[in-house]
Parts: C-alpha cells; structure tokens; sequence
C-alpha cells in the first residue's frame, strides 16, 4: 500500500491542526457573540468539551470532502465549494445533534459559528496564498514557488517521475492529479495522486484545478496525439514538458533493457518536443492543415477561431454565398489560408484536401426551407459532394474526418427521448440529405477515421449571423417589434448553442482517434430540449417588457424530437457551456447594441432569401429547380 512521505504527512498534519484550530475559535466566538460574553452557567461548563467535540468533527468532514487533499491555498471557485460543502455538511450534522438532545447548543450559535469558521477556512488560505506570492516576488525566484502541474498519462512513466520526484529534496511541483484515458485507471491513485478522468477533459481540468504546468508522461503515444495534447494544454495559458519518446531515451544513453526509469531532467518543453519529435512525423514538408469546408458559415467561424486559438494551420473552402463577415476578423491570422471555392467541384475539393490531416465538413445547403428551393442543388451538394470529399480523404491519405450532421433525422418521433441508436424518420429532403450521407461516409471512408455529429438546432451570436432558426428569430422579433408569432408551439425540439457546437467539432477532429472512430454523436445537452411554445416564453421574459406572443394552429413544420446527448458527454467529455438564458440575452444585447443586427429581416441573415436571390427563384421555396448546372458556383 502507498503511505504518504512523511514531509508531505506532517503538512497534512499541520493543515488539519491550523483547520481544527480555526473551528475551536469559531465557536467559542459564536457563543461569546451570542450571549453578548456572558455565557450562561450550563454553556460555560461544557464549553471546553464542545469546542473539543466541533473542532475535531468539523475537521474530519474537511478532510473527508477533501479540503486538505490537494488543495490548502485558497485559488479557485472549486476550493471555496470544497470549504463550502465542509462547513455546511458539518453545520446540518451538528444542527440534527442539537435537535435531538445530543448536543447542547443554540441554533443561533452554530448559525455564527458556520460563518465565522467558513471565513477562517477561506482567509487562512488566502493568506498562504498571499504569502506565497509575497516570498516568491521578493526573491525574485518565480520557478521555485509551487507550480500547480498536472500529469498526463499515469503508466510506467508516470510512476517513475513521481518516484524521481519525491525522492527530490525540493521541487516545484505542486501535483494536482492525472489524467489517463484507460477505464481501469479512472480515481484509482498511483503514488497518492488521483486519477481525475480521461485526457479529453484536459480543457475542463485546467481550469477547475488551476493547473499552472502539464506534464506529458506518453513516451510512446502517436505523434498527432501529442502535438493535440500540447496545443490544448497551450491553448489554456499552460505551460507544457514531455517525455520523449522511448527511441530518444534510449539513444541519449538509457538502458536498453525492461523499464526505462525516466526522471525530471529527461522533459523536454514543449516548444522543444514540437520542434525535433513532433516534426519528423509529418507527412509532408508543412506543418499539417486542418481544412473546414464552408468555414465562412455560421457555425464554421467558431469552428475555424477555436483551431487557430489552439494553434493548429487552418484551411477553409467556401464559396461566400453568404458573404465573408464570419472570416474578417480572422482574416490576418497568420496560420488561415482561404480558399474560395466549391464544394461540388472536384479540383477544388482535391486541392484543398491533398495535404489536410483532419477534415471538418459543414459546406451544405442548411435547414428544410433552404433545401426545398432546389431539389437537384440539395442533393448535389449535400449528397454527392459528401461522396466526392470521403473519397479523395481516403485516396490523399486524410486521418480525420468530422461531419456535420442533424438532429432532424429523427424527424417527427413519439413522445420519447432518441439516442444515436433511435430509428431515423426524416420528414424533408435535408435530413434525407444528411442520413445518405452519413451512410455513405461509413461505407467510402476506408482508412479515414470518420464520426458523424448529429446537431440540435444552434442559436446563439455569431459574426455570420443567421436569423432564420428558430431561437435566434424569436429573439429578434421580440427585440425590434415586440411580438413573436408561433405556429403550434408543442414540437419539441434539442437546442445546443453555436459556440459549443463548434467546440464539439474541434473536440472530435482533435482528440484520441479511437474514442471518435466510426461513431455517430447527438451534438447538445439532454436537459436542453424545449418545446417552441416555451421558447417563445424564454425569449420574452429575458426580453423584459411586454412582449405579445400570437399562436396560430397551423404547424408549417412537422418535426418533433427529443434527444439524449448523454454518448457525446461520456466519451468526450463534453459540455455545453451556454444554455438558451445565456444565448438569448448575449442576442439582446447585441441586438440593442447593432442597429445592423436589428434589420434582422435583411437578406444577407438568412439561407433561403439568400439562396432565392441566387438561384433567381420568385415565390416560395419547394420551388422545382430552375438552375443550371453551375447555378451555385460564383
Ligand atoms: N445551424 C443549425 O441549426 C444546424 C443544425 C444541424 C446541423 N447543422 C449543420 O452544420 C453545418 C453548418 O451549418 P451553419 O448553420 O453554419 O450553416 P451556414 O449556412 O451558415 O454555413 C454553410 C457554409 O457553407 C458554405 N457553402 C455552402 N455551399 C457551398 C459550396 N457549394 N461550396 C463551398 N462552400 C459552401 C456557405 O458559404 C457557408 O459559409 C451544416 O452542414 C449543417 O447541415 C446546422
């Protein structure tokens, strides 16, 4: 069994006295507070073994949640609700012992006390804190302040660092956890140090523990797998090292022979492992490319801002039948590349996949009305140019493929929550669209690791606005006219917002192949599923004034689904980080702040007045086609 080093036992030691101590002072506090300091005859007497009994309870339940663990410097929001749910888990505990005659003291007193003690908790910390950060500007020695690292990787590698380490006098290390993908390995604890979870979770890791520094322990994982660890790692403001991979340790003189022991002086940083290993696995002579077919659209501009954040050469094919505004900001970013360009034409499509890695696909015709304008143009570029673009991905050697999908596959379904295994019922020509598709990508895809993301309907802001969903119109329409038309308004619907939609993309297009490889995802939240009467509501009372909401019985749209989105959250670890408060109010905002936005009925914000205009086509969608063959190209 692993026992602690005693350095570090003798400071758990201390904290857990300092905490004990803190909890004795709280409550004589409280009862001096209480009774104005004259403690009445009976409380007086029993005061000592009181403070005995709270302080040591108080203290266990600290220590059971976990406040003396890993954490004593008060640094993040999770340590103040580790504090938090200690001192409450207590107060409920020694409120039930007084209820019951157990215990002899006032609820008033523990009421005092609950407070004063969670402020002790939290000021002593954040004295240390300011201690800490007081020593480390004095001396100016930034690297020897404790460093807040993470591993990555918790196998033989893993261990042999940890062992180098505590058999160091000093170090900066102030280990947070690991991270591993193995199921087996999950809160299982190797040398004391936790198993946090999966590396997909890396992001969300980073943040909720502070994490100041990464350490990469997977000598021997895939190249692209490192490059993606480090970049997301880099990408939170983190520092990273790794562990080279085994052929170099064995070439700068490590035995050659059962496990290799790596120790701290064998990390190299990261800037140094993307310079010498991660470059020999190119496959070409540039730096690899991820390429994002309609990059300019709605959703593709958050996708291609998230790549570029995160380090990675970016290459997006578009025609612009919307116009460029989704790109402009982006446009001086040194790793994007534009390319204009057609997705049904196979030179396009060629050149920009032949020296791509990874694949994002959201070029398409988007939504049910857009795609009844033309049925011969929805199916060539929703179906056939699917066919052409998996099948030069195979030929040219692409690793990745990530497509964008629908919910509306679904279409209309009873009252049940779907999952990816769900029957589909597609009730228009672009969910069709959308299932042929992904039959055929499975089936051509070959070599290509390929996964499908089934969408809910995205809202949210964006710098290529769309007005024509549903979310984004009804807060329009609230904003500049005060009213909102529904028609039925019981269909239910999945909503996931357009920020996190792109994150799922470059969630799956970047991280470990075998979690992603050959699967479909439902792309949202399960408890964001919403009928659109009740959209309509949210809208209104985040609105704030009176806001008419008219109801007509015709229901022009017949889809009706729920989905589950648990498969996405498991495997990935991934999380909406908006829910429909949170979008609709960033869209007021922008609404009152953009007179631009507020001509919300404007050609440019919607697919079918835009496409109408473009294939010159008078009157309502579900028009037969009048295009001609190259109609779409500009
Ligand atoms: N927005 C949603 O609610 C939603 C829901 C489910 C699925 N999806 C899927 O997500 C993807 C992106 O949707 P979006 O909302 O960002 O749509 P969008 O219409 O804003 O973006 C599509 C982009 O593709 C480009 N494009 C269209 N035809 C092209 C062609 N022939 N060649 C090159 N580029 C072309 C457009 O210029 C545009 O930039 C689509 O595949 C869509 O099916 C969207």
């Amino acid at each position: 069994m692993y026992r602690l080093p005693p350095k570090r036992m003798l400071k758990k030691t201390a904290k857990a006295l300092v905490d004990a101590a803190i909890a004795a002072v709280s409550l004589v506090l409280a009862f001096e507070l209480r009774f104005a300091g004259n403690l009445p005859f009976p409380f007086a007497l029993d005061l000592p073994l009181l403070v005995a009994l709270v302080a040591a309870g108080q203290t266990g339940v600290t220590f059971l949640v976990g406040g003396h663990s890993r954490i004593w410097q008060y640094t993040s929001m999770h340590e103040a609700l580790v504090l938090a749910i200690g001192t409450g888990a207590s107060m409920v505990a020694l409120c039930l012992l007084s209820a019951l005659g157990v215990l002899h003291i006032p609820i008033s007193v523990l009421l005092i006390d609950g407070a004063l003690c969670l402020l002790g908790l939290a000021g002593v910390r954040v004295v240390r804190r300011m201690q800490v950060t007081f020593v480390k500007k004095r001396s100016g020695v930034t690297d020897l302040s404790r460093v807040r690292t993470l591993l990555v990787g918790a196998g033989d590698t893993c261990n042999s660092l940890l062992a180098d380490l505590e058999s160091r006098n000093h170090t900066n290390w102030e280990i947070v956890g690991l991270l591993d993908d193995s199921p087996a390995k999950q809160g299982a604890k190797l040398r004391g140090h936790s198993v946090l979870g999966p590396t997909t979770q890396l992001e969300w890791f980073i943040r909720r523990e502070s994490v100041e520094h990464v350490v990469v322990a997977m000598p021997s994982a895939d190249r692209p797998v490192l490059r993606n660890l480090i970049n997301r790692a880099q990408s939170c403001g983190a520092t990273v090292q790794a562990v080279p991979a085994l052929e170099d340790l064995l070439r700068n003189g490590k035995p050659a022979v059962g496990r290799i022991p790596v120790t701290l002086e064998d990390l190299v940083d990261s800037a140094e492992v993307k310079k010498t290993l991660l470059s020999r696995v190119k496959r070409r002579p540039a730096e690899p490319v991820i390429l994002v077919t309609g990059g300019a659209g709605y959703i593709g501009c958050h996708v291609v801002r998230r790549l570029l954040d995160r380090g990675y050469r970016v290459r997006v094919l578009d025609n612009f039948m919307y116009g460029s505004a989704g790109l402009d900001p982006l446009r001086n970013r040194p790793n994007l590349e534009v390319v204009e360009g057609d997705v049904s034409n196979i030179r396009d499509v060629t050149a920009s996949v032949k020296d791509a890695e990874a694949v994002i696909a959201l070029a398409a015709i988007v939504g049910d009305p857009a795609c009844g304008i033309s049925a011969e143009e929805t199916l060539n570029l929703n179906y056939e140019s699917t066919k052409v673009l998996i099948e030069a991905c195979n030929f040219y050697g692409v690793l990745r493929f990530v497509f964008a999908s629908s919910c509306s596959v679904y279409g209309a379904s009873d009252d049940v929550v779907l999952d990816e295994e769900s029957p589909l019922n597609p009730v228009s020509l672009y969910a069709r669209t959308r299932i042929l598709s992904e039959d055929v990508i499975f089936e051509r895809c070959g070599d290509v690791r390929a996964v499908v993301l089934r969408l809910s309907t995205v809202f949210g802001l964006s710098p290529r606005m769309r007005f024509d969903l549903v979310v984004n119109a009804f807060t329009a329409r609230a904003v500049v006219e005060g009213r909102i038309r529904v028609f039925g308004g019981g269909q239910w619907r999945p909503f996931v917002h357009c920020k996190d939609a792109a994150e799922a993309f470059v969630l799956a297009a970047t991280t470990l192949p075998e979690l992603v490889q050959g699967e479909t995802f439902n792309v949202g939240h399960s408890d964001m599923n919403c009928t659109i009467a009740e959209v309509a509501h949210l809208v209104a009372e985040e609105v704030g004034r009176d806001v008419e909401i008219e109801f007509v019985d015709a229901v022009d749209d017949p889809r009706n689904y729920r989905v589950s989105c648990k498969k996405i959250a498991g495997t990935l670890g991934f999380q909406p980080q908006f829910d429909l408060h949170s979008g609709i109010r960033e869209m007021i905002a922008a609404l009152r702040g953009d007179a631009r936005l507020r001509d919300y009925n404007d050609v440019p914000f919607s697919n079918v007045k835009v496409l109408r205009d473009r294939f010159d086509v008078v009157g309502a969608p579900n028009m037969p086609n009048t295009l001609g063959r190259h109609a779409v190209v500009r």
